[in-house]
């Protein structure tokens, strides 16, 4: 038994964060990678000191519970952590980390592509090629909507958010934004804040939904809010599924109010509503926001600094705080 902490790597992760966990931890991995239910990660969290997670193990308030003693500290391989009940660790003495800024500018990228995917017709054009359908150029084939110019509505300003604005301003896009919080002056530039819900809805030509999963943006995209965007608006979502009414969407898509939809994350993913699976006007990704070498090792080594300040007692950078009681 050697004095180093135990880790239990509920996923398997990239090599590199491997070879560095193994180095400096007393290390039990997941090379299968399979998904553990609640009850496998709690048998297997038993005798260890910490766990790196990702947003596939569920810790509500029931596991945070059944944890063993022995567990001091979660580490989430994610910036969103609405899968960890930070409140009921908190109430346990666990310490909770999450792993931000490391991931904004793939995530931003991705919107940007799912921004473009939807607007010019991705899949279909896709489609025309792979399936050997491509007869010929024509002056109206796989018309698109037009982006520079257009006005982008952005839902949740934070890091991402702000990464995503700086790169629609260099597509001439003008940027729109919905907060909790009005930027400061220097970090807001030229985009509009609105403070009105339906102001901002009326200005999504392209509506982007980059705000954390919480009560209060579940559900967020629901009819009564689509109808509020202008006609033929395209709607891009790379935060989280949850935050879209999936039927008011389809309908949206199939009424032509909104004109296509950029997606990086869905409900029960990677059980997807499948009519997103069939729909032309839909460009669909398997949630690969993070998804660059270079992004999932920094995640990696991020999740490995929290535990290495957690363990030699230094404060632990990414320590997300217990809601306020
Ligand atoms: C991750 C993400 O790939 O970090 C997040 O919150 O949504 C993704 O970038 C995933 O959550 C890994 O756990």
């Amino acid at each position: 038994m050697s004095g180093r902490p135990r880790i239990l790597a509920a996923r398997r992760l990239p090599d590199n964060v491997t070879a560095r966990l193994e180095h400096d931890y007393d290390a039990t991995l997941n090379p299968v990678d399979e998904v553990l239910d609640t009850d496998e990660l709690v048998a297997r969290a038993a005798g260890h000191g910490g766990l790196i997670i990702a947003n596939t193990e569920q810790v509500d308030a029931s596991v945070v519970a059944a944890l063993p003693e022995s567990v001091r500290i979660i580490a989430t391989f994610s910036v969103g952590y609405e899968h960890i009940d930070v409140d009921a660790a908190s109430a346990r003495g666990i310490t909770v980390t999450n792993t931000p800024d490391v991931l904004t500018d793939a995530t931003a990228d991705v919107t940007m592509l799912c921004l473009l995917g939807a607007a010019r017709r991705a899949t279909e054009s896709l489609l025309t090629v792979r399936e050997h359908r491509w007869t010929g150029w024509t002056t109206t084939m796989l018309l698109g909507t037009h982006v520079t110019g257009k006005r982008i509505g952005i839902f949740g300003m934070g890091r991402i958010g702000q990464a995503l604005a700086r790169r629609a301003r260099g597509f001439d896009m003008q940027v729109h934004y919905l907060n909790r919080r009005r930027l400061p002056p220097e970090v807001e530039g030229d985009a509009t804040f609105h403070d009105d819900e339906a102001s901002f809805l009326a200005n999504c030509d392209f509506l982007c939904l980059n705000a954390p999963s919480t009560p209060a943006t579940i559900g967020y995209l629901n009819a009564a809010r689509i109808a509020q965007l202008p006609d033929g608006a395209v709607v891009v979502n790379t935060a989280r599924g949850n935050l879209v009414d999936d039927e008011a969407l389809l309908a949206a898509l199939k009424s032509g109010k909104v004109a296509a939809a950029g997606l990086d994350v869905f409900n029960g993913e990677p059980r997807l509503h499948p009519e997103y699976q069939t729909m032309m006007n839909v460009f669909a990704l398997p949630h690969v926001g993070s998804a660059t070498v270079e992004t999932r090792d920094a995640m990696g080594f991020v999740c490995l600094d929290n535990l290495d300040a957690y363990f030699t007692g230094q404060p632990v950078p990414n320590a997300l705080a217990a809601l306020p009681r």
